[in-house]
């Protein structure tokens, strides 16, 4: 079976996981990169970095032209490190994919973020905030480290066994 995997990644968190995907397919992967009408797989693995709690625009486009395809879903997100948030990101996701094709799997970690997004954090006004910004505060230093050892290992074993 003829597979491609496309991603959209802007800082290489997502790039980690779709290299892990390379070499652990069995099937011919004929293309890796941003998404190209010119392919024509039967098997996608496609992936994203998560903005407003969905997949980057121009994956959700190109999701939408795929038809009576196997698809993969995988993505790196950085403001919760939870299997509830990655499902709903993965539901709106799917909100993209026409019933046509298979899912036949999917795999969200989570991805670091840059520093500016703490900057961000720590110029807000504690006192006054409406959410809890210490735990962003917290959450942001956890995500460093992501993707790690383990969530590239996880994503191995699943790719593997498809
Ligand atoms: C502008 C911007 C918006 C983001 N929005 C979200 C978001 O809505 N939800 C989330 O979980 N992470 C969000 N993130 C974190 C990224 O999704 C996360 O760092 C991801 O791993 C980046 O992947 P990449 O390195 O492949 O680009 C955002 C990051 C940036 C820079």
């Amino acid at each position: 079976m003829k597979s491609a995997i496309i991603y959209s990644s802007k800082t290489g968190n997502t790039q980690l996981l779709a290299n892990v995907i390379k070499e652990n397919i069995e099937e011919d992967c004929e293309y890796i990169g941003m998404p190209n009408t010119d392919v024509n797989a039967e098997l996608y693995f496609v992936g994203s970095w998560v903005d407003k709690g969905n997949f980057d625009g121009v994956i959700l486009e190109f999701l939408k032209t795929l038809k009576n395809k196997k698809i993969f879903l995988f993505g790196t997100a950085g403001f919760q490190n939870s299997k509830p948030y990655y499902d709903r990101i993965l539901n709106c996701v799917k909100q993209s994919i026409d019933e046509s094709n298979e899912i036949i799997g999917e795999y969200m970690c989570q991805g670091k973020m840059p520093i500016a997004v703490k900057e961000k954090y720590e110029a807000m006004d504690l006192a006054n905030a409406k959410f809890n910004v210490s735990s962003f505060i917290e959450n942001f230093d956890l995500a460093l480290s992501h993707p790690d050892s383990e969530d590239l290992a996880r994503l191995e074993n699943i790719i593997k066994n498809i």
